[in-house]
């Protein structure tokens, strides 16, 4: 998949902008609040319908009543998308058709983002973690995240009444027993897919770290599961617990993952600029799960991605993408560290003030 154009009007300080991006790796090039980000924002927006940052209307210029993307992307079939945001909503057109469920329209565009806030993953807390790989499993099967969402609507349900238990004093637990094995049926089917995830992802993880950082290191990437066996008698012993608690107490909503380095936490001792080699090696290695198991090239978004990271890394990145047949989208402030013989396929732009200009190379 490959985005060919990208027409942006009155989105944030973009008044009107339209961009012809190249098929392989793009540099954006801007100073500090220049756009680069909003740019890539509103590539993201496109293909998820909404931003990671922010909520719908806020991403309107502040001087204008509705904003719009509009994308031309090449795939088997060339996909035309188009959203418009108003302050009272967002309209979707699909190849000239409106889209009526988010559900169908999510997924079309394929893109894998890393970005500035994706680095809690590995220091932050487990919800950073859970909700980074939720939505790269969810990448690679939407059925995941029915399943998730599923899951999340019994674990409110089960919660609402617990309040209720917890209130009444009731001593007729049927109504639980119902709820906590719906419960248990869902969580062992997210608990299945976080392991299968797991171990889908390790060698190609191993291997791409190892291109990335230069090293021989040995990462392992392992999923904690709260609970992994008798799920439904686990979530049954914590009923006191529970309606003590007035919540779930236990279950894959409290599930963590850990990263090793050769067997130290990264947790513990990863500087920033390795926390971010480990943080693209999976997003890397995701790439080329969805690749082999999809036959799609996804849309590669990477913000900021070379801050922190040394000579020798940010070359690393860019020549795996350079050899790469994957598009890529990368901004930073400048190229100056980058080989320049990376730049023969490459396509420059500068960002100034909210307006791009395709470029030529000078000193970054
Ligand atoms: N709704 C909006 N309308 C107009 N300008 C906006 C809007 N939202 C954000 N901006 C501007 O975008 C700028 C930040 O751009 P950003 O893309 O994050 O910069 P960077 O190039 O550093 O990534 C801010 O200076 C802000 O004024
Ligand atoms: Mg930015």
């Amino acid at each position: 998949m490959l985005i060919n154009s990208l027409t942006l009007n009155n989105y944030r300080g973009y008044k009107k902008t339209s961009i012809f991006f190249g098929d392989n790796i793009n540099f954006f090039i801007g100073n500090n609040g220049s756009g680069k980000t909003n740019l890539l924002e509103s590539i993201y927006f496109l293909a998820l319908a909404k931003s990671y940052k922010s909520m719908d209307s806020s991403i309107i210029n502040t001087e204008a009543e509705f904003a719009k993307i509009q994308a031309k992307i090449q795939n088997d079939i060339p996909i035309n998308s188009k959203i418009i945001i108003t302050q009272n909503g967002k309209k979707i057109t699909f190849n000239n058709q409106d889209v009526n469920k988010l559900s169908d329209y999510i997924g079309k565009i394929k893109i894998l983002a890393f970005l500035p806030e994706d680095m809690d993953l590995i220091k932050g807390s487990p919800k950073n973690r859970r909700f980074f790989i939720d939505m790269i499993i969810g990448q690679i099967d939407k059925n995941y995240l029915l399943e998730l969402s599923n899951y999340r609507n019994v674990l409110k349900q089960r919660n609402e009444l617990l309040k209720i238990y917890n209130a009444k004093k009731s001593q007729d637990l049927t109504l639980l027993d119902i709820y906590t094995e719906q419960l248990a049926k869902s969580a062992e089917i997210i608990v299945n897919y976080r392991k299968k995830f797991i171990v889908s992802i390790k060698s190609e993880l191993n291997n791409m770290y190892h291109y990335l950082a230069a090293n021989n290191k040995d990462i392992s990437f392992d999923y904690q599961p709260i609970i992994e066996e008798n799920i439904l008698n686990q979530l049954k012993s914590k009923y006191p617990k529970d309606i003590a608690q007035k919540n779930t107490s236990t279950g894959p909503h409290r599930d963590d993952y850990v990263f090793l380095i050769d067997n130290i936490a990264a947790k513990d001792y990863a500087s920033q600029g390795e926390q971010r080699v480990i943080i693209l090696a999976i997003v890397l290695s995701i790439a080329n799960i969805i690749m082999k198991t999809k036959n799609i090239k996804p849309i590669l978004l990477l913000d900021d991605v070379f801050s922190e990271l040394d000579y020798l890394r940010q070359n690393q990145l860019v020549k795996y993408l350079n050899d790469s047949s994957i598009q890529s989208i990368i901004t930073t402030t400048n190229i100056k560290d980058i080989n320049s013989s990376f730049f023969k396929k490459a396509k420059i732009f500068h960002v100034q003030n909210h307006l791009v200009k395709e470029g030529k190379i000078n000193n970054g």
